[in-house]
């Protein structure tokens, strides 16, 4: 058995994939407590993570995505490094994106983006993804088998972005073939950065609609406004666009993967959600809190603080451990147990809290309800293709290999037509 006092989790891969006895190890020591290497707090308490969330002022956001790896490569001393990291946080990953920003700049970007998830286009944004869960699984329903998350979770999780950004239908190939290929093609081995490709796109339709306006979306994008009636530069437009499909693509994919994963090993579940579909956002919330796909994500402590009893000098990097939080036993019962009927499912943290909270989650939510709904209208009996994943017993699965996010690789799965 692992001796857990020791562990570097940031270089061990076997807890890192299943982290939640190392997080229960954790919060045994308490719901705020120091790992031995590379001055990292763990915060694997629900209502300790609640307080990071909420304090922005303390807690910077500038490593969010990495946290420890590589980390503000300067010296972090006395009791406010607020210098240090306005001088070095364009030294770390993701550097120019929303999720990294702290106010004021962060409100800035954020405002741009809100203007997206209004209500209308929410609805617009839904009726596209009824169509286009049809569409997929049009591509491989006469198979009987498929790789769920390459056939439908990441092309779904694609198509939906680039709609909900106005992107024309007749441009979302250009987007799959270099976002998510289809397994086994040329494109899918070429090494590629889809993110600069989807920002030269964006660049060109900015661009256009400032010069030529329509009544349509993307013109809508470019020419949104700062709080204070200003124009932003077309790459802060740019930039904050083309994050959705960062933050919103694999992460979706991956959450709708464990959701099939649930039903496909459980008939009478199944069968339930099928005949009813009214339970399945219930089921979801459940997914969320226990197939989290953010495992863990960072906060610097900016200033000298408490937390949990615990002082935390500045420069502390702080691991809120999502994975742990959302199996808090303090405030969920039988935390390992899927309880579709559980009350208070909601107050997972699988979309963080605060001024971060994911403005994604409503849509998210809406992309798994459809997608449910419509695969198992039209899927029957659901099942792991034992010849990938093993005999019932003897599952095998392959996970992203990263101590950030929570997902299968693939997702191998046989079915009737229903
Ligand atoms: C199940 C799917 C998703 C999960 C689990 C998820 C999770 C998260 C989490 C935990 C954060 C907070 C990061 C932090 O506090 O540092 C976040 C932020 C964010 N998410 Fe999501 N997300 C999902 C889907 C989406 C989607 C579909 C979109 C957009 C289309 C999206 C866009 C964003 C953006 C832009 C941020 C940064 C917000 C900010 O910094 O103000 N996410 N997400």
């Amino acid at each position: 058995m692992t001796d857990y006092a020791e562990v570097d989790f940031f270089a061990d891969l076997p807890i890192q994939i299943e982290p939640t006895s190392y997080f229960d190890y954790l919060r045994d020591k308490g719901p705020v407590a120091w790992l031995p290497h590379r001055k990292v707090v763990a915060v694997t308490g629900l209502d300790e993570a609640l307080e990071v969330y909420r304090d922005p002022e303390t807690f910077s956001s500038c490593n969010a995505v990495t946290g420890p790896i590589p980390g503000l490569q300067c010296p972090l001393e006395g009791d406010d490094i607020s210098a240090a990291i306005a001088d070095h946080r364009h030294e770390l990953p993701m550097s120019q994106y929303l999720v990294t920003q702290d106010p004021p700049r962060h409100r800035e970007l954020r405002s741009l983006l809100m203007r997206l998830f209004t209500p209308k286009r929410m609805g617009e944004n839904e009726d596209f993804m009824w169509r286009l869960s049809d569409t997929l699984i049009d591509e491989f329903i006469d198979r009987g088998k498929c790789d769920f998350k390459a056939a439908y979770a990441a092309p779904f999780a694609l198509h939906v972005i680039a709609d909900l950004l106005g992107v024309p239908e007749e441009e979302h190939a250009k987007f799959r073939e270099h976002f998510a290929p289809p397994p086994g093609t040329a494109n899918e081995q070429m090494a590629h950065d889809p993110l600069a490709f989807i920002e030269d796109i964006f660049t060109e339709f900015v661009e256009d609609r400032r010069r030529h306006p329509r009544k349509d979306v993307l013109t809508s994008v470019a020419n949104a406004k700062l709080p204070d009636g200003s124009t932003p530069e077309v790459a802060d437009v740019v930039r904050t666009a083309t994050f959705l499909f960062a933050a919103g693509q694999e992460t979706t994919a991956t959450f709708m993967t464990s959701a099939m994963r649930y039903l496909a090993d459980d008939s009478a579940l199944q069968g339930r959600l099928r005949s009813d579909p009214a339970q399945i956002p219930a089921f979801l919330e459940e997914m969320l809190r226990l197939e989290a796909p953010v495992k863990t994500l960072f906060r610097l402590v900016r200033r000298t603080t408490e937390l949990g009893g615990v002082k935390l000098p500045a420069g502390t990097t702080v691991m809120v451990a999502l994975a742990g939080a959302n199996r808090d036993p303090r405030r969920f019962e039988c935390p390992y147990h899927v309880d579709p009927n559980r009350d208070n499912a909601s107050e997972h943290l699988a979309f963080g809290r605060g001024i971060h909270s994911c403005p994604g989650g409503p849509l998210a939510r809406i992309e798994a309800r459809v997608s449910l709904e419509r695969l198992l209208a039209r899927l029957g009996d659901i099942r792991l293709d034992e010849a990938v994943h093993g005999p019932a017993g003897e599952r095998r699965f392959d996970y992203l290999p990263t101590y950030i996010l929570r997902g299968l690789m693939n997702l191998n799965l046989e079915f009737e037509r229903s």
